[in-house]
């Protein structure tokens, strides 16, 4: 029998590593399979409800991505995938939010790109203001950013095509879907 149990598919990174791109490319390929619709949690969009009046300390961020796990969490128990995209910058959070959700339904999936090719695409201007002055606790200037230690999938982001990167976690995603159905089938 097929299994309802939901998954998590956590992407973190540098701001403009990709996560929204690829959150919103992946969305779109799990939804073209009928009975995988995906549930997609954005930083950015949290920041405007669930979780607006939190800053950028590292207790408010903390405690932003404990909002978002825990509804991942609820994604999970009710049987969906849920693709989260947020910056997850220490590895304390990132240990956090897999045990919210529990290690068996959360993957993982650090976007690699270096800080110097986030700076050039500036998607927001983000970078162009922090180094004005203009951005206080900008992740990776002048907030700390941890290397990734342990992840269950690592893309390039930073130096392949959105193709090729889309490519990669929408095989990885299927797989791991494929994997628990499999598993408890
Ligand atoms: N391989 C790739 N994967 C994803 N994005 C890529 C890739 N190559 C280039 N890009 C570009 O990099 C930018 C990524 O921006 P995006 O908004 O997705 O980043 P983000 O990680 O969501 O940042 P933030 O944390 O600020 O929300 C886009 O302009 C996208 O077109
Ligand atoms: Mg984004």
């Amino acid at each position: 029998m097929e299994s309802t149990s939901g998954h998590v598919f956590w992407l973190f990174g540098l701001s403009g590593a990709g996560k929204s791109t690829l959150s919103i490319a992946l969305q779109r390929a799990l939804n073209e399979t009928p009975g995988t619709a995906a549930l997609l949690l954005d930083g950015d969009r949290l920041r405007e409800g669930l979780c607006r009046g939190l800053g950028f300390s590292d207790l408010d961020r903390t405690e932003n991505l404990r909002r978002a796990a825990e509804v991942a969490r609820l994604g999970v128990e009710s049987g969906l995938v849920v693709i989260a995209a947020f910056i997850t910058p220490l590895e304390t959070q990132r240990r956090m939010v897999e045990s919210i959700v529990g290690r068996d339904s959360i993957s993982l999936v650090y976007l690699a790109a270096a800080l110097d090719v986030c700076r050039r695409r500036d998607v927001k201007g983000l970078y162009g203001r922090a180094a004005a002055g203009g951005v206080e606790k900008m992740t990776g200037v002048s907030s700390t950013f941890d290397a990734a230690q342990a992840c269950d999938l690592r893309i390039e982001t930073g130096a392949e095509s959105i193709e090729g990167s889309t490519g990669k976690l929408v095989e990885f995603a299927r797989g791991r879907l494929g994997k628990r159905r499999r598993v408890s089938g």
